[in-house]
Order: C-alpha cells, then sequence, then structure tokens
C-alpha cells in the first residue's frame, strides 16, 4: 500500500519506522509528471537495496529563474500517485503548499566547482535550489540509497559532491537515461513538443551518436569530436545553449586529447522549451540503439 503524506516531517517518521523495523531505504526525488524514466528510478533503487521506497514529488520554485517554466511545468498528482501504487512504492510526500518553505525560510545549500560550467552558465541560481532542496529531501529521509536521473548528470555529479563534502549519510546512484525507441530521452518536458518540434528534437540524439562513433572509431580530438556532435544540434534546434565536453566526475575543461572517458552534454531549445541530454564517451553504450 502506497502511504501519501503532505508534511514533511511525516516523511522522516515513515523513514525512520521502515529502518527500525530493519529496512534499506530508498529514496527518489521527483518533481512528479511521472514516466518510465521516474521509474526506472524506483527499479534502480531496489537494485541497490532498497527495500522501502519513498519517493517525492514536489515542483521546486527554488530551482526555476522567473523565466523558466515554473507556472506550466505539468502537475499530474492523481496519474502520478497511480504510478506508485502500482509500483509498490512505499510511500509518497507531496508537500503541502508552503509546507517545504515556510514563511521566514533563509537557508540555502551552496557547491562549487562542478556546478559552475554547462547549466550554471545558462540557469544561474539553478542548482543553488536543486541543493537546497535536495538537502532537506535527504536530512527528511534519513540513511539511504538516494536515486537520480542521468539526464540531468551534471545535477547528479553536484548531489554526489554534495554528500560527499557534506558527510550525509546518503549512498547517491545515478540511473542510466530511458529514451524513446527513437532515442529521445524522456523528460516531464518532452509534453511541450509539437508533432514537428518533437521530429526535431531527434538532433540531439543524433549529435551524441556521431560523437559516440567517432570516439569509438579512436577519434581523441575534443574539436573534431564536438563538431560533429554540434552539427545536428545546430541544424534543427533554434537556439544552442551549449554542446560541450568536460571530465565525466567533476565536469572540469577537458585537455587538448580526449582520456578514456569524457561526458558530452548539450543543451538547446525548440521554441519555448528547453532540453538536455549526453551521454558518457567511453563508458555508456551507444545513445538510442
Ligand atoms: O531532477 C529533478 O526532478 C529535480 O531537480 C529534483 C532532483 C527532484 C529536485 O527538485
Amino acid at each position: 500500500m502506497t502511504r501519501l503524506v503532505r508534511e514533511p516531517g511525516a516523511l522522516r517518521e515513515a523513514c525512520d519506522e521502515a529502518r527500525a523495523r530493519g529496512h534499506r531505504v530508498g529514496l527518489v526525488p521527483t518533481m512528479g509528471a511521472l514516466h518510465a524514466g521516474h521509474l526506472s528510478l524506483i527499479e534502480t533503487a531496489r537494485a541497490r537495496g532498497a527495500t522501502h521506497v519513498a519517493l517525492t514529488i514536489f515542483v521546486n520554485p527554488l530551482q526555476f529563474a522567473p523565466t523558466d517554466d515554473l507556472d506550466r511545468y505539468p502537475r499530474t498528482l492523481e496519474a502520478d500517485l497511480a504510478r506508485c501504487r502500482e509500483l509498490g512504492v512505499d510511500v509518497v510526500l507531496a508537500p503541502a503548499d508552503g509546507a517545504m518553505y515556510p514563511p521566514g525560510f533563509s537557508s540555502a545549500v551552496e557547491v562549487g566547482g562542478v556546478t559552475a560550467p554547462l547549466e550554471g552558465v545558462h540557469r544561474p541560481g539553478h542548482f543553488r535550489g536543486v541543493t537546497t532542496i535536495v538537502a532537506k529531501l535527504l536530512n527528511l529521509a534519513g540513511p539511504c540509497v538516494a536515486v537520480f536521473g542521468r539526464k540531468d548528470y551534471q545535477q547528479w555529479r553536484t548531489l554526489a559532491r554534495m554528500v560527499r563534502d557534506l558527510d550525509m549519510p546518503v549512498e547517491v546512484v545515478g540511473a542510466p537515461i530511458v529514451r524513446e525507441p527513437d532515442g529521445l530521452a524522456l523528460s516531464s518536458r518532452n509534453v511541450y513538443l509539437a508533432a514537428a518540434e518533437r521530429a526535431r528534437a531527434l538532433g540531439l540524439v543524433t549529435g551524441l551518436r556521431a560523437a559516440w562513433d567517432a570516439f569509438a572509431a579512436g577519434e581523441r580530438d575534443p574539436e573534431r569530436v564536438l563538431a560533429l556532435a554540434r552539427g545536428p544540434v545546430e541544424a534543427s534546434f533554434d537556439r544552442v545553449d551549449y554542446v560541450a565536453l568536460a571530465d565525466a566526475d567533476d565536469l572540469a575543461p577537458v585537455g587538448a586529447e580526449l582520456g578514456a572517458r569524457a561526458v558530452l552534454a548539450m543543451a538547446a531549445h525548440l521554441g519555448t522549451t528547453r532540453l538536455i541530454d549526453n551521454v558518457v564517451l567511453g563508458e555508456d553504450p551507444r545513445p538510442g540503439f
């Protein structure tokens, strides 16, 4: 049975009780509009030993800029709860209005370094909002395995850094990207795409594949790999924020020659919709097929 709780303290009680009964808690933080990518996070938590799964649904205003899509972000609580029930999630926290940031809330958690490039350049303040809410959720859940999707690659690396730096009793796990059969990475924002935009969105995965193929064939010149990735993205998107290579762990710039492993990350706009995607060259399978 899935229990829905509205108050943050009730999540803490549920997780404490579960641990007292000998369970390992798995935490899956989400903003709702659950799709197969989220469901794989639940499976990953279980595969990593979680026997009591807590899922949170909260569209966190702190991580949206005034120009972002906070107001139109899909909110589908009833459908989300039905999916959680089907999947045997034990407890869902969908906080009541004002419960996460009560009047007078004035604290923040900020991680340096890994948050600076890529999304950090284009979405100032975004990671501060993410780390603040996730620190709160981890504090509520207590010792646990916490699972995040690798589509938000920089977010995953940032949260792993935060947990290490702040000695949180949490195992942070990044779950592989889930893709549509044609290769498009699943995202709650895909619902914004009109049919023609949906087709153009494949420019991201086409770019990733071109780079993946070149890397697999032995290409190690970052500029040549980037040019191959950029071509399809620039051809199909209205505006490109970045197509970049970075160290796969801390997102530091790559050298003049690529090593055994690097993340290729991209963000681009189709009309009012911003999509991101990535692949770890030298580690991930070829994106899509
Ligand atoms: O990835 C997300 O859905 C959000 O950034 C998260 C981790 C739930 C924090 O609000």
